[in-house]
């Protein structure tokens, strides 16, 4: 039988352990809730909003699945630490890491202040090492168990369609995400032998907190479509859909790789018709 065959369909991630960062909104919140329902017990990570991750939590509880919240700031060495012993501690081993907490601090270039620069380098890509180290340290230690998953650990980290498309007035951003692009591939490289998997998602406009900004108002959104091929603004739903396909044992041969989920905003649409 090929580890495919050996997929439940419905909860294709059963007896999993999942960690996902800054889940109590947005797009962790939508992929915290797609891996429990795929049958992982989910560490829902919050930074501040405690009742937001009991709500997530909550949710997930509700439809069955198995949850908690736990506090840390993923910038934080000794708290991403504590909070890998806590999930330890609790679920037994971590399987799969949500890389996702991630913030913006927008600014013209030449007013971008250092504070600005070093929290957005900080949470988006310091936070994605640590968290992936511990869980590195953690899938090393307990190896492949057969009959839970082909690989000994999976790590999905959050990208952005900004890992390619620079963006003016976003240079913090774009550079943590460009430097998200070369800490995946270079962790899938030398952790493939070891049967560890690593890829990003690239979302692109997801409706949530983030950007709502671009988003919110009918000329905001009509200016944000001319980017999108596909004619609408995606869902957390749309990346916590492939957040499960790259989690699983369906994916077992993909590593190191970014998928886009963007509706096409990656196509360059401005050359639909220029050029
Ligand atoms: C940003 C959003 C933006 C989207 C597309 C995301 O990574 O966080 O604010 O809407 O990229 O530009």
């Amino acid at each position: 039988m090929s580890s495919i065959d050996r997929i439940d369909p419905a909860k294709p991630l059963k007896n999993q352990k999942a960690l996902v960062t800054g889940a109590n909104s947005g797009i962790g919140e939508g992929c915290a809730i797609a891996l429990g329902a795929a049958g992982a017990a989910v560490v829902v990570n919050y930074r501040s909003n405690p009742e937001e991750a009991e709500r997530v939590v909550g949710l997930i509880k509700d439809a069955g699945g198995e949850a908690i919240a736990i506090r840390a700031d993923v910038s934080d060495e000794g708290e991403v630490q504590a909070m890998f012993s806590k999930a330890i501690a609790t679920f037994g081993t971590v399987d799969i890491l949500v890389n996702n907490a991630g913030l913006q601090q927008d600014a013209p270039f030449q007013e971008m202040t250092l504070k600005q620069w070093n929290t957005v380098i900080g949470v988006n890509l310091t936070g994605q090492f640590l968290c992936a180290r511990e869980a590195v340290r953690e899938f090393l230690r307990r190896g492949v168990v057969p009959e839970v998953s082909r690989a000994a650990g999976k790590i999905i980290c959050m990208s952005s369609v900004h890992e390619v498309i620079p963006w003016g007035g976003h240079v913090n951003y774009a550079a943590s995400k460009g430097g998200i692009m070369q800490l995946m591939k270079s962790m899938a490289q030398e952790l493939a032998p070891q049967k560890i998997r690593v890829n990003s998602i690239g979302p692109g406009a997801i409706k949530t907190p983030i950007n709502r900004a671009a988003w919110e108002t009918p000329e905001a959104l009509a200016s944000l479509l001319t980017l999108i091929p596909d004619g609408r603004v995606g869902e957390p739903e749309d990346i916590a859909r492939a957040a499960v396909w790259l989690a699983s044992d369906a994916s077992d041969y993909v590593t190191g790789q970014t998928l886009f989920v963007d509706g096409g905003m990656t196509l360059y649409p401005g050359f639909a018709t220029g050029g």
